[in-house]
């Protein structure tokens, strides 16, 4: 069965909101067969990239850039996992402040070096998530899971 690896960084109540509204959407009912993995950012390994078939990464914008957490984990798996992991689909959001733009250019970056192919539109939240961005965030975590079906 297919595994959709979820790497969060989640370090407080509305990026708990959003996590849960992707996991939800990568769990609908309708999506069957896929195996939904949840790992946080500083827990997640090597192997647990090589095992998945697909990615969505969470992070917030942390001083402009993604958070600490998330950087550790590509710093982490880069190398190991370059090899084998190139063309897999992956989608990943963003919580912030106000400015994002630095953590969105970084997760770009990184995950081109890795030639992992974008299968979903990011999606990048400011402040309280409302009912659009949850919304969003469902339809991300739906449409890569949806992808490995
Ligand atoms: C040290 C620190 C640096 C931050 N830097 C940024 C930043 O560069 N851009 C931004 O939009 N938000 C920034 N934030 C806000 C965080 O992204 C935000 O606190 C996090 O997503 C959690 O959201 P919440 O505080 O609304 O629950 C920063 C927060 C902290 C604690």
């Amino acid at each position: 069965m297919p595994t959709l690896l979820i790497v969060h960084h989640t370090p407080s109540p509305n990026c708990q909101a959003i996590l849960e509204a992707v996991l939800a959407g990568a769990t609908t009912p309708e999506i069957e067969n896929v195996r939904v993995e949840r790992r946080a950012a500083l827990s997640a390994t090597a192997s647990d990239v090589l095992a998945a078939d697909g990615y969505l990464l969470g992070t917030p914008a942390n001083l402009g850039y993604m958070s600490g957490a998330l950087k550790h984990f590509f710093d982490q798996v880069y190398y190991p996992c370059l090899d084998e992991t190139r063309g897999r689909p992956f989608g990943y959001y963003v919580h912030g402040g106000s400015d994002v733009t630095g953590a969105v250019r970084g997760i770009e970056s990184i995950t081109t070096g890795l030639a992992w192919r974008r299968a979903a539109e990011p999606v990048t939240v400011t402040g309280e998530p409302g009912k659009a961005d949850l919304e969003a965030c469902w339809e991300l975590g739906a449409t890569v899971a949806a992808g490995l079906m």
